[in-house]
């Protein structure tokens, strides 16, 4: 791993205001990401000792209320709606807060009223700088967006720097923020990252399989009542010639019946994570009581929400690329630039899918409507289900009307999947507990385009076709020029 993921990294933020640290010599995990940022409410003992023994780590004190811009309060839609419901968790984790769901969601339950934390080790950011992509859009560096939100809104968001795969860190994170609810999207999320070669698929399943079994003991360490929202993804039940239920299904088998957790058939050493994942926090509101909720998200597209529109400084990352880009996002950008659309096979290949804006509407229905404890509760997280093919017809049709000219190819597929196949997943329990899907509609792909079309200039076109193949992955580091 270290050709991956070492690097030295020395953290200079201009905000730090009372440095604390003693010898760091303990990294389980080669990120670099060896640091312990707490916010102003973390300089405490428990900051800097866990059960009186000195943490071994740097340790920077970051004060993220004393900014020096200008709030400017504002009040927003929604805000004052939440905060009279007093039976709402107040105070969320957010783990992974600085990718692409968790900066929309950390800005959107901070804009109604929860106190917010993010917790996140720049991983993804390092994996850019790795494999030599960016964003389509730029983005600002965790301090600059943070300092913007608190001068756009007066909303603090607290910062805790590290690797959740480091128990002392997060033992420290719970005890400083004490939260009510951890949503938690800090994992390698990228399927074809995790087919690279043996190094990324051992990191992939290191990293997220422990990382949430770390967040599990954290909780029943620290928050025991505290409820567990968990990014998980539709892809880890395949897909079955029978349609797919939200999380369990009823079986009668030789007489007997029982209702037993759907069969998963995930198709990457990434999805095969997330299947780990779910077993050990469901096996854990059994023997511990924690309360969960899995939710089994599709595929993401868009890049805006209420909240990230308010400055540039707040924009949301937009991958395009074959390894971290998303469908719809890529092909929305294939077409901007002229590339044809890179179907996979066939391009039956089908699944669910649903807006940004829709993401953090449904955590933040999940977080409001809180799993009791012991209860393991799946939601299928998606609003329309389309194959390869549908998107690349829809895609086609809006970029005429724009005048683009547009064509869609068929490619080898890199992929072991089904290109042709039956598929029909239920999804109605968080439009049972009140979401309000924004559906795909053409308007929502003229300004998707017309916003890829305004930042083509940063298109690097050589990471458009995919690199990563299923059936080649080997042992051997592939280092992938940047
Ligand atoms: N984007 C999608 O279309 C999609 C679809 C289904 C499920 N999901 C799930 O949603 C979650 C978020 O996805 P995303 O697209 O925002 O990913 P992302 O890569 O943009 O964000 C993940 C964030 O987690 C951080 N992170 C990773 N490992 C960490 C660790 N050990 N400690 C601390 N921080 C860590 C990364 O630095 C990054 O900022 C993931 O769990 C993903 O599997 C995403």
């Amino acid at each position: 791993m270290t050709h991956l993921l070492s690097i030295h990294c020395t953290l200079k933020p201009s905000c730090i205001t009372k440095p604390y640290y003693q010898p760091y010599n303990r990294c389980s995990n080669p990120c670099p990401t060896s640091l312990l940022l707490c916010t102003s409410r973390s300089l405490s003992k428990n900051c800097i000792s866990h059960r009186g023994k000195p943490l071994r780590r740097h340790t920077f004190y970051v004060n993220s209320v004393h900014l020096t811009q200008e709030s400017q309060t504002q009040s927003l839609s929604g805000a004052s709606q939440v905060s009279n419901e007093s039976s709402k968790p107040k105070r969320v984790m957010v783990i992974g807060g600085d990718g692409y769901c968790g900066w929309a969601t950390a800005l959107h339950l901070s804009n109604k009223n929860y106190e917010v934390a993010i917790v996140d080790s720049f991983v993804r950011r390092l994996f850019d700088h790795q494999l030599g992509l960016d964003s389509l859009t730029p983005i600002s560096s965790i301090h600059t967006r943070i300092r913007r939100w608190k001068s756009l809104t007066g909303k603090n968001i607290e910062l805790y720097i590290g690797d959740i795969c480091d128990f002392d860190f997060l033992s420290e994170t719970f005890k400083s923020f004490e939260p009510d609810s951890v949503v938690h999207f800090g994992e390698q999320r990228s399927a074809p990252y995790s087919m690279i070669d043996r190094s990324r698929a051992v990191f992939t399943q290191k990293n997220n399989v422990l990382g949430t079994l770390n967040v599990l003991f954290a909780i029943k360490e620290f928050r025991e009542e505290c409820h567990l929202v968990k990014l998980g993804t539709m892809g880890e039940y395949g897909t079955p010639n029978i349609d797919i239920e939200e999380g369990y299904i009823t079986i009668t088998h030789n007489g007997r019946t029982d209702t037993l957790p759907y069969p998963k058939q995930a198709s990457s050493f990434y999805h095969l994570s997330k299947v780990h994942d779910s077993n050990n926090i469901a096996f854990t509101c059994k023997a511990w009581g924690i309360r969960a909720t899995d939710l089994n998200q599709g595929v993401v597209y868009g890049v805006r929400t209420d909240e990230t529109e308010m400055h540039e400084e707040l924009s949301n990352r937009f991958d395009y690329d074959g390894v971290f880009g998303t469908a719809l996002n890529r092909f929305c950008v294939q077409a901007a630039v002229g590339h044809p659309l890179t179907v996979y096979g066939k391009g039956g290949q089908t699944r669910g899918y649903l807006d940004i804006r829709d993401t953090v509407q449904c955590v933040e229905l999940a977080i409001a409507n809180p799993a009791s404890p012991g209860e393991f509760r799946v939601f299928n997280q998606f609003t329309e289900q389309f194959s390869v093919n549908d998107l690349a017809r829809l895609v086609t049709n809006a970029g005429e009307k724009l005048g683009l000219d547009v064509r869609a190819i068929s490619v080898p597929n890199p992929r072991v999947e089904a290109e042709e196949h039956y598929y029909n997943a239920k999804h109605t329990k968080l439009i049972e507990l009140g979401l309000k899907p924004h559906l795909l509609s053409d308007s929502l792909l003229d300004s998707l385009l017309n916003f890829a079309i305004r930042f083509k200039d940063r298109v690097d076109t050589t990471q458009i076709m995919p690199t990563v193949s299923w059936k080649k992955i080997s042992a051997k580091p592939k280092t992938v020029a940047a």
